[in-house]
């Protein structure tokens, strides 16, 4: 029987990339997206083309009863969860003076709060099978702060208090949690930066380059293997050397 990964906000981007690696290690994929359109039809009948199944399953993790109808789809048709990766993300930069609290509370709703309803139930059907990996995308600027992200960089944060106290709590059912704090890494959330603001940012890389979503995607692969069994609690930074 193939193993299950369930990925939130995979419609495209780092998401999208983390369905195509773990297919292509013979996991089946719960894709979630927001909505159904024909890119994530097409990155269904790709992610078929390596002998798995894909369930697309729509619903915006930030409402909790979506995240327990999606967790109750994905059970329905795979009868089994073994990898969650709690990836879907938003920003809304600006500064604090500017920042309408509307999209403070949006960022942390959904990165934060959609990281708690999905991580809620889907564990409760690792706890059963005692047994089970959750990943979640957090970021650097969780770690180090960023000027105009303090929405972003506060849900990330949360993301990593939550990653470290879930592995605390799920260690003993044989759960692993661990985070992974990207850099900057091309995708259309950053593709909207101006060039002089990706210059800035590169010139702090010492890779002098933006990651790739695959540099990202080959992490969570690791820590949804066997060869991280040892490892929970952690954030990896893929990163370029950005933060250290
Ligand atoms: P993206 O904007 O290309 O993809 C985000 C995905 O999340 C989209 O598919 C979107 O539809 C989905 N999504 C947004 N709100 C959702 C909701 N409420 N329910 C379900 N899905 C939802 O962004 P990207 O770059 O692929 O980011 C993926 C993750 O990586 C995010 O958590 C982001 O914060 C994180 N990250 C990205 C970095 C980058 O440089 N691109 C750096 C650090 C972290």
């Amino acid at each position: 029987m193939n193993k299950v990964a369930l990925i939130t906000g995979a419609s495209r981007g780092i998401g999208k990339q983390i369905a195509i690696t773990l297919a292509k290690e013979g996991y089946n994929i719960s894709l979630n997206c927001r909505k159904q359109n024909e890119d994530v039809q097409k990155t269904k009948e790709e992610l078929e083309s390596y002998n798995v199944k894909c369930l697309i399953v729509e619903g915006d993790v930030s409402k909790f009863e979506d995240a327990e109808r999606i967790t109750k789809e994905t059970i329905e048709e795979f009868e089994r969860i073994d990898v969650l990766v709690n990836n879907a993300g938003i920003t809304k930069d600006m500064l604090l003076l500017r920042m309408k609290e509307e999209d403070f509370r949006n960022v942390i709703d959904v990165n934060l709060c959609g990281t708690f309803n999905m991580s809620k139930n889907v564990s409760s059907y690792m706890m059963k099978a005692r047994s089970g990996r959750i990943i979640n995308i957090a970021s650097v600027v969780g770690i180090s702060g960023n000027a105009g992200q303090s929405n972003y960089a506060a849900s990330k944060a949360g993301i990593i208090g939550f990653t470290k106290s879930l592995a605390k709590e799920l260690a003993s059912r044989n759960i692993l949690v661990n985070a992974i704090a990207p850099g900057f890494i091309e995708t259309d959330m950053t593709n909207v930066l101006k060039d002089d603001v990706k210059d800035k940012i590169l010139e702090q890389i010492p890779l002098r380059r933006e990651g790739t979503a695959e540099d990202v995607a080959n992490i969570v692969k690791f820590l949804a293997s066997d060869d991280s069994k040892y490892i929970t609690g952690q954030v990896i930074n893929v990163d370029g050397g950005m933060l250290m």
